[in-house]
């Protein structure tokens, strides 16, 4: 196992769309335990294959004292509510921002032996969900704010979620 470079804006792989994984090998896996170590490194609670440099539609999430969760070609099922959250990026290092997301959302992927995981997820689990995703469409969440004025640089003492 490895640690991988994150990749960081304006980086082009960020912005692309990244593809669908059609059959789980080893080098899926190889790449979900790759990308869990790369993210706890970070202290991330979240990451996307793209962030790591591979264009596949992998995510992993990780909240703090829970089970890492990875999912394969990972889709957003329903969105339920709003709230304001404060978000972070590891591809976007130092600043954070507030940004709309959904309260509860419903998604499903496949889990790395390729089974089919339908989750509801709700809190900071829903918000990496989101995010996430989002990575892997091309998005990042500087995307929702009206200008970059809006972003906020990360205090040494701040607890906003990297994902
Ligand atoms: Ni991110």
């Amino acid at each position: 196992m490895a640690i991988i470079p994150i990749r960081t804006m304006p980086d082009p792989i960020l912005r692309q769309k990244a593809r669908r994984v059609k059959s789980i090998d080893k080098s899926i896996d190889k790449l979900i335990d790759e990308m869990i170590e790369t993210m706890h490194s970070a202290s991330g609670v979240g990451l996307a294959a793209p962030q790591v440099g591979v264009p596949l539609r992998v995510i992993v999430i990780g909240i703090p004292e829970e089970e890492e969760l990875a999912l394969i070609n990972p889709q957003i099922v329903r969105r339920m509510g709003e709230r304001l959250v404060n978000e972070g990026c590891l591809s976007i290092p130092g600043y954070f921002a507030q940004v709309h997301r959904a309260e509860q959302v419903r998604a499903k992927g496949l889990d790395r032996t390729g089974k089919e995981i339908r989750l509801r997820a709700d809190d900071l689990l829903a918000q990496a969900l989101e995010h996430e995703i989002d990575h892997l469409n091309g998005v990042l969440y500087v995307d929702y704010l009206e200008s970059m004025d809006e972003l906020q640089p990360v205090e040494p003492t701040s607890t906003e979620p990297l994902v």
